[in-house]
């Protein structure tokens, strides 16, 4: 049922010429107004194909960033300023250019969840549905796979010919999960597949029937023939599964995988950064030219190896 509140951000949106960008965490009411939701990938390919005025991301601080590199003309909003991924902060460029000095033939490789800083000392970055697609058509062997470790182990046992070298650092919401947690929740529904983000560990990943990214994971739970899933990935897509597909039953893997920063944008944020678009008030995504051109760089092989 759409809101007063939902049909004034319709409202707004048309008369400012702007697009809604909702990464498939978002709650509910946000992903009903939104022009375009999907993964981390799908978004930023999306965002290229719009004439709008401005963008508003419903996501994270890197996830419109990456819009923002991609439509350098257009003006990108985040949503709600607060909402960060930590994992985007974790490593710092200095210290990937220092071991990029000790070992210079390694190609480094970026997940997206990193700052528009780090990109610029990356050659490549890659997102959850394209990381092994994208580092099998690398051609050097040697890879630094950076700054998740287990999205990089799972790239690693798809592709046993590359040597990756991880880095300590991850999702901290996606890691939390334990194979106990699993052991548990498989013992409480024993009929249901399980399908998980390869954020998580290892040993979590390695018990799943489907490992692959939000999109993937809802597309496969959408065409599957089976009933009853465990989502290993942040609980609101369990809740979007749920409405999309009545006649199944969907579990969470883990009340652990709540992710705080993906919940902090509320309808009230979308709409109030409508309402102050051109007043200064609205979170605006600035960039200098020269940082948008350095990191641009590996965004763009990304789409050219991920197309
Ligand atoms: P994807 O959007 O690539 O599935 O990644 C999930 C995530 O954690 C985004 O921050
Ligand atoms: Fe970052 Fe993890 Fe939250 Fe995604 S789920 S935004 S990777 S902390």
């Amino acid at each position: 049922m759409i809101s007063n509140v939902q049909k004034e951000i319709l409202r707004l949106k048309k008369e400012k010429n702007a697009v809604i960008l909702a990464h498939a965490y978002q709650a509910k009411e946000i992903v009903e107004i939104a022009d375009e939701t999907g993964d981390s990938y799908a978004l930023s390919v999306a965002a290229t194909k719009y004439d709008c005025d401005a963008f508003i991301m419903c996501g994270v601080h890197f996830m419109a960033e990456t819009v923002k590199m991609l439509s350098p003309d257009k003006r990108v909003f985040l949503a709600n300023y607060n909402a960060g991924c930590p994992m985007a902060e974790q490593m710092d460029p200095q210290i990937i250019s220092q071991i990029k000095e000790k070992e210079p033939d390694r190609t480094v490789v970026a997940y997206i969840n990193t700052t528009a800083a780090l990109k610029t000392v990356c050659d490549v970055c890659v997102t959850s549905a394209t990381a092994v697609k994208i580092c099998r058509e690398i051609e050097n062997k040697k890879l630094l796979f950076i700054p998740d470790c287990n999205l990089g182990s799972y790239v690693q046992k798809q592709l046993p010919d590359k040597d990756i070298k991880l880095l300590q650092g991850g999702c901290p919401v996606h890691a939390a999960v334990t194979l106990g947690d699993l052991k548990a929740v498989r013992e409480r529904h024993p009929d249901a597949l399980v399908l998980v983000h390869p954020e998580c560990r290892p040993e979590v990943v390695e018990m799943a029937d489907y490992v692959g990214s939000t999109t993937g994971i809802m597309k496969f739970a959408r065409e599957s023939e089976h009933k009853e899933f465990i989502i290993g990935t942040e609980i609101s897509i369990t809740e979007h599964l749920q409405y999309e597909c009545p006649d199944k039953e969907f579990y969470n893997l883990s009340k652990k995988i709540l992710c705080p920063n993906m919940k902090l944008t509320t309808l009230m944020d979308v709409y109030k950064t409508l309402q102050n678009l051109d007043n200064g008030k609205a979170f605006e995504i600035k960039m200098d030219d020269e940082l948008i051109s350095k990191a641009k760089v590996c965004i763009d092989e990304m789409i050219r190896l991920g197309g």
